[in-house]
């Protein structure tokens, strides 16, 4: 399968929507809600720039059809990356398009001369938590019913010096 990973734009924030709503059903029902964010929503947030810290976000494609979404941000002020969301669309799991967003992000941080990224996820979404590892994260603590009552948030960091 031929994997192209290019910046998010406007255009895709419809296809994104989708994507993104679908991939966390997967995991998590309809416990995050039962409707797709908007597409103002993904406009506003893919990309930003205040107060030093750049967001900026990159969409997989294949066949001219966007099945993946990752927005990252940077904050050169104290070198810290944060992996801010990562989604697949569910038919296209463990096909290597998650890895595939994170080395386009990797390059980003890299350029930018970030020295450690972090990310979190819930406590039962061990598919991420998988995921993560594999790209090298290691586990740095846990936050109690942080977003939801009753999920816990897995915390993650890589160092790249
Ligand atoms: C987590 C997620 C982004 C992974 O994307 P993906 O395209 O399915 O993952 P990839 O195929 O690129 O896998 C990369 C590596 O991670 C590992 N991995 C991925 N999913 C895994 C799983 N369910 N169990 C164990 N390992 C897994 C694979 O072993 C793979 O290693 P390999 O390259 O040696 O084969 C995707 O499953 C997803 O969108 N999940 C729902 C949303 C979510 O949970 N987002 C993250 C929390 S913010």
């Amino acid at each position: 399968m031929d994997i192209k990973i290019r910046k998010f734009e406007d255009r895709d924030a419809a296809r994104v929507a989708v994507i993104m709503f679908g991939s966390f059903r997967a995991v998590f029902g309809d416990l995050l809600g039962t409707e797709p964010k908007p597409e103002s929503y993904w406009k506003e947030i893919s990309h930003s720039e205040r107060g030093g810290i750049i967001v900026t976000s990159f969409v997989a494609e294949t066949d001219n059809n966007v099945i993946g979404y990752l927005r990252v941000s940077i904050n050169p002020g104290n070198g810290l990356g944060v992996l801010e969301v990562i989604g697949v669309d569910p038919e296209s799991f463990s096909r290597g398009i998650g890895k595939a967003l994170f080395a386009a992000a990797e390059v980003f941080w890299k350029k930018n001369n970030i020295r450690k990224v972090y990310t979190c996820t819930s406590h039962i979404n061990t598919n991420a938590q998988a995921f993560y590892k594999k790209l090298g994260f290691i586990e740095e603590g846990r936050l109690k019913d942080h977003f939801h009552k009753g999920l816990d948030e897995i915390q993650l960091g890589k160092f790249y010096d």
